[in-house]
């Protein structure tokens, strides 16, 4: 009898979701759920990026939660009886670094970039350098001809690999074929392009990127394959991004850099198994991706000789240490409103960093334009770039070139007053490295080990490091 009330409530319930059930609206870009169509996207601030979604159908209800039994396992005994994970490495340094050390089995990791950067060259390469090591690797594309996978591979001198090539976009063949083959890694070029056949929309919509993720998830999980999925980051909101499925995989990574500039910059934004903000630097060549093991040579090689607003900030990027040349240039201004121009720094924080200057010591900038810019295409976001902005602003109001060998780094309080960075023996070594022959640094940490070749002038504000930097009374 009580089993007849249940399957009845059930019944009931059934009827009232598949009611209720409504069509919901979802950004594209970030995922965000809205309850009615917006042109805008209050989460992310992206215009026409809000899409219906269809709701999914409703499975074959169960009559019964809690019957099924899940195994369980005490972590100590795991220790004992499941062998760790070993992870294989690519043997591309940079890739192995960003990974955490190499890859782990059965992880799925997403690449995301604009269109064109060089997303299918790594992952081609990285195919390649994986298979050479013994592994058996499949790389399938959605977008390209399998010719013209090998037209790229020939391209990159890697004719000879043996990875195995597919051009598919049904992800049910896709997983039956990765069941068959029982690869170490697969490929999936590019997440956007997958269809699963069970979802009603088109290839490319955040309900088909988001099914086709779980399935390939699961997929990885289950069967103990590392998966890669390739992401574009799309601008105009019709195809979702890949915002929409980092959270379901284990290692997200993105693929950064200039067009016009050749170098490239693979950052780890998420990572279950190693540390964020790791990167690694490479450089387009005419053969593909090469990599770049001294990333600061590398950024400065291109400095001219000092000139006004030119300062070098000895930075960090995860556990790495990484010096690039800020530049900034100040001019008159016709406009009321004169411009503040920044290129991979944060603009809030350059305006902040004006207003400091303006208030705590006097400094106006007032009527003048002021453009900022990171050599190479490098974006920073650590606020221990702070007193080299300051730097590099004041040098060019100036017109006042520092001296070539000096580096500076320390972040700056809304008080004048200048904060310790992380990490101060890791950024002096490297400069030190590098030839550097002066920094200018916070006063905090006290103790920082003293260097033949390298003085280290330390500042509890801005007006000791002004002075100090510019002379007593260069602003007067
Ligand atoms: P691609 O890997 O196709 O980009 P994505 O998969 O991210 O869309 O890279 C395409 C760009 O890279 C293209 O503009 C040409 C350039 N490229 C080189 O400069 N050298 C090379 O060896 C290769 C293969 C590509
Ligand atoms: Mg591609």
């Amino acid at each position: 009898m009580l089993l007849r009330v249940l399957n009845f409530s059930q019944a009931v319930a059934d009827r009232h979701n598949l009611m209720t059930a409504k069509t919901t609206f979802t950004c594209a870009s970030c995922g965000a759920s809205h309850s009615k169509w917006a042109g805008r996207c209050d989460a992310c601030g992206e215009w026409n990026s809000v899409q219906e979604e269809a709701p999914l159908a409703a499975g074959p209800a169960k009559k019964t939660l809690g019957a099924a039994r899940g195994k369980q396992i005490a972590l100590t005994d795991l220790a004992t009886k499941e062998p760790p994970l070993q992870r294989s490495h690519f043997g591309i340094g940079e890739l192995d670094r960003v990974c955490g050390d190499g890859l782990v089995p059965a992880s799925v990791t997403l690449v995301g970039g604009d269109p064109g950067i060089g997303k299918s060259t790594l992952l081609l390469q990285a195919a390649a350098a994986f298979a050479a090591r013994g592994q058996k690797v499949i790389y399938v594309s959605g977008e390209e001809a399998t010719t013209q996978i090998r037209m790229r591979a020939d391209r990159l001198g890697l004719a000879q690999a043996p990875v195995q090539l597919a051009a598919e976009t049904n992800l049910r063949n896709i997983l039956t074929t990765l069941e068959a083959e029982k690869p170490a890694l697969a490929i999936i070029d590019s997440i956007q392009t997958m269809w699963a056949d069970h979802v009603e929309s088109a290839p490319g919509s955040v309900s088909q990127v988001r099914a086709s993720a779980h399935e390939l998830t699961t997929f990885a999980k289950r069967h103990g394959v590392a998966i890669i999925l390739v992401g574009h980051v799309t601008k105009d909101g019709q195809i979702a991004g890949p915002r929409v499925v980092e959270h379901m995989v284990d290692t997200v990574l993105y693929f950064e850099g200039e067009r016009g500039h050749q170098f490239r910059i693979l950052r780890a934004v998420k990572n279950r198994f190693g540390p964020a903000d790791e990167i690694g630097v490479f450089e387009m060549t005419g053969t593909g991706l090469a990599e770049v093991t001294n990333p600061s040579a590398l950024f400065l090689s291109e400095r001219d000789n000092p000139a006004s607003g030119s300062v070098v900030y000895a930075g960090m990027e995860g556990t790495r240490p990484l010096l690039v040349e800020l530049q900034a240039l100040i001019a008159p201004s016709p406009l009321s409103n004169p411009r503040r121009t920044v290129v991979g720094w944060d603009s809030g924080r350059l305006s902040m960093i004006l207003a400091v200057l303006e208030s705590r010591v006097g400094i106006s900038f007032a009527g003048l334009d002021v453009y900022l810019n990171v050599a190479g295409g490098m974006k920073i976001s650590e606020p221990a770039a702070d007193l080299a902005v300051a730097a590099a602003l004041l040098s060019a109001r100036q017109d006042t070139p520092l001296p070539a060998e000096t580096v500076i780094f320390g972040e700056i309080s809304l008080s004048g007053a200048i904060r310790p960075a992380t990490q101060t023996e890791n950024r002096l070594r490297e400069a030190e490295k590098l030839g550097f022959l002066q920094s200018h640094i916070p006063a905090r940490p006290k103790k920082v080990a003293s260097r033949p070749n390298l003085s280290l002038n330390r500042h509890e504000d801005l007006t000791s490091f002004i002075g100090e930097c510019f002379g007593p009374g260069a602003f007067d």
